[in-house]
């Protein structure tokens, strides 16, 4: 999760100690570290926090001026200690940090294996390592290059070599930055932790390489050829630095997204066989029906998985808030599924849930973004979904990724159940592959200075109103939720067709109704409700579908958000959703990142 890196005349120990402690925000379960001189190379790491490791250095310092550390944040293998970063070739010469997930590591692996390599740690980290022993033959930058040139996924990956005094980087998705020093060099996968030290950073591209000595630097393309990146200043404070630049974490997690879904995605979609691959150790073909408990942000997006899964897996599917599951007596039996999904994975309701479920016999899966959270040792397995540590207590990337940890879930049992044919899951892979651009493009400035506008015309209002329909409903749920939390307007959510049969009642012309109506097959429904609104004076803003201009005369205001598939399109339209709330609530000068009275995680019943 946290990289630091350094190379120049001071003891490293510190500077790598220092960086490591100014990325702890971001939240880790190991920290190691490897120093040496050039001539020599030691790894200490240790599980838990880093006062562990630090404590442990103060004792027995390394002595060096070249190192790289790392916090880790365990996606392959359990949060302990030969599980920690930095990772090591057998003969201890090569030594890498590596952020991200490596796609294709088993199939490495195991070649690896069949050529004579001892594995130590169960991270697909660990084959980067030993690819690059491979590739060695003197020279250390080419084969860092050769060992990248294997591998599917994405990495943010620091390498030294005992017979070395440099140190050699390379990023794809996982971010690196460089700090330029006078006679020294720094890298770091953020900001934070080089400020201490200089304020010249270099941010490294997709696909940068670069390698790091004491008189400087060079940074190539993988192929080698050279390239001139920018020296910038940067001028934020240490808590602007946290927030990448940006104004407030929830921001900064809304342009996330692309990388938590790429992240959410990577190494389980294969287009060459149509096929999902979850690594999930449940049988899909024995369940007659799935409960799916949660709270918050977590249940929406459970709601969504349970329209996903019905359409696509055939399977009878409930959702339940998590405090309502655990004392209505459920109906469970082995035959159930209980799928609960929670960012922390520590939501007492959730997991107090959990335990109900499993008292009934059901088999248990989470989708779960804290590795090593108290559920996921309980659970029978878990898919996590990888967005990366979430500070904003307003959910974001968190929920979007849920989304599409939902999307693989029903591809999976679609797929294995044969209620998806061939095409229409090659149809759908496809679509769930291009979320990450999707929302990428959701996000270009002028979209969201447009949204920003929307948001400051109807801020002064006191309540909305959110309708959306099908695998969109809860779209405007978690749009009307988002808006509550941050803003403290009083915002309800319907199923569009549902409006009729009540909150019509509340329509004036003081009410903005923000509908959700982008392409489906029930538009056309969609927007007889919309002219219900506006029959009674309601201020419609509609969120339509690139190019659908003839909607929009319908509308008082228009959000037009990327077309995407329906199946896929939530995870679209909740970009639009989390922005118009985040606008709406900076316009009314609220701390989005701490509402009142709300907790990121609350343990308490
Ligand atoms: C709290 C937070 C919500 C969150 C919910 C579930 O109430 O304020 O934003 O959605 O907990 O959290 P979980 O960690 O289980 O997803």
């Amino acid at each position: 999760c946290g990289i630091v890196g350094y190379i120049g005349p001071k003891q490293a120990q510190e500077v790598l100690i220092s960086g490591l402690s100014k990325l702890e925000y971001r939240g880790y379960d190991s920290a190691g570290v490897a120093i040496g001189d050039g001539a020599c190379i030691t790894v200490k790491k240790k599980a838990g926090k880093l006062a562990n490791l630090s404590g442990e250095l103060a004792a027995q310092p390394l002595a060096g001026t070249m190192g790289i550390g790392h916090t880790r944040w365990a996606t392959h293998g359990l949060p302990n200690d030969t599980n920690s970063h930095p990772h090591a070739t057998e003969d201890g010469q090569i030594v890498i940090v590596h952020n991200g997930i490596i796609e294709n590591y088993l199939s490495l692996k195991e070649g690896l294996m069949g050529r004579g390599h001892t594995f130590k740690s169960e991270t697909d980290s660990e084959v980067l390592a030993h690819l690059i022993e491979e590739a060695y033959q003197g020279d250390l930058e080419g084969a860092v290059r050769t060992a990248l040139s294997q591998v599917r996924g994405a990495y943010g990956i620091v390498v030294t070599h005992v017979n070395h005094r440099e140190i050699v980087a390379a990023r794809t998705v996982s971010p690196l930055v460089m700090g330029v020093g006078e006679g020294e060099m720094f890298l770091a996968s953020d900001v934070p932790a080089l400020l201490a030290y200089t304020r010249k950073m270099v941010f490294l591209h997709d696909g940068d390489m670069v390698v790091l000595n004491d008189d400087g630097y060079r940074v190539t393309d993988l192929a080698g050829t050279a390239l001139q990146r920018p020296v910038e200043t940067i001028e934020w404070d240490a808590e602007a630095a946290e927030k990448g630049g940006f104004d407030t974490y929830m921001l900064k997690e809304v342009y996330e997204q692309p990388q938590a879904l790429t992240n959410t995605l990577i190494g389980r979609l294969h287009d060459e066989t149509g096929e999902v691959n979850l690594d999930i150790n449940l049988d899909p073909a024995s369940f007659k029906r799935i409960s799916i408990i949660a709270c918050g942000t977590a249940f929406y997006a459970g709601l969504v998985g349970e329209y996903l899964i019905e359409q696509l897996a055939r399977i009878p599917v409930e959702c339940d808030v998590a405090s309502e599951y655990r004392y209505r007596d459920p109906l469970v039996s082995e035959n159930t599924l209980a799928i609960v999904v929670s960012q922390s994975g520590e939501t007492i309701d959730t997991l107090e849930a959990l335990r109900e479920a499993k008292k009934g016999g059901a088999k248990t899966l989470g989708v779960i973004n804290a590795k090593g959270s108290s559920m996921t040792r309980e659970l029978d397995d878990t898919l996590y979904i990888h967005a990366g540590p979430e500070i904003g207590v307003a959910s974001t990337k968190a929920y979007t990724s849920m989304v599409s940890a939902f999307l693989l879930l029903a591809l999976w049992l679609g797929r294995a159940r044969g209620t998806i044919s061939g095409e229409e899951g090659a149809e759908l892979l496809h679509a769930t592959r291009e979320l990450p651009r999707l929302v990428e493009e959701a996000l270009a400035e002028a979209r969201v200075e447009q949204i920003k506008r929307v948001a400051e015309k109807y801020h002064q209002a006191r309540d909305y109103l959110f309708l959306g329909r099908g695998v969109n409903s809860p779209t405007a749920y978690e749009g009307a939720l988002k808006l509550k939390e941050i803003s403290y307007i009083h915002a309800e959510a319907y199923a569009a067709g549902e409006m009729k049969h009540g909150p019509i009642a509340l329509i004036d012309s003081n009410l903005p109704v923000v509908v959700v109506a982008t392409e489906s097959r029930l538009l056309e429904k969609t927007i007889s409700n919309v002219q219900e609104v506006r029959a009674r004076g309601g201020k419609v803003i509609l969120i339509l579908s690139d190019g659908d201009t003839e909607n929009a005369q319908h509308a008082d205001d228009v959000i037009y958000v990327p077309r995407a598939h329906e199946m896929v399109s939530p995870v679209v339209n909740a970009v639009a959703m989390q922005l118009l709330a985040y606008f709406t609530a900076t316009a009314l000068g609220k701390d989005v990142d701490k509402p009142r009275n709300l907790a990121k995680s609350v343990t308490v019943e």
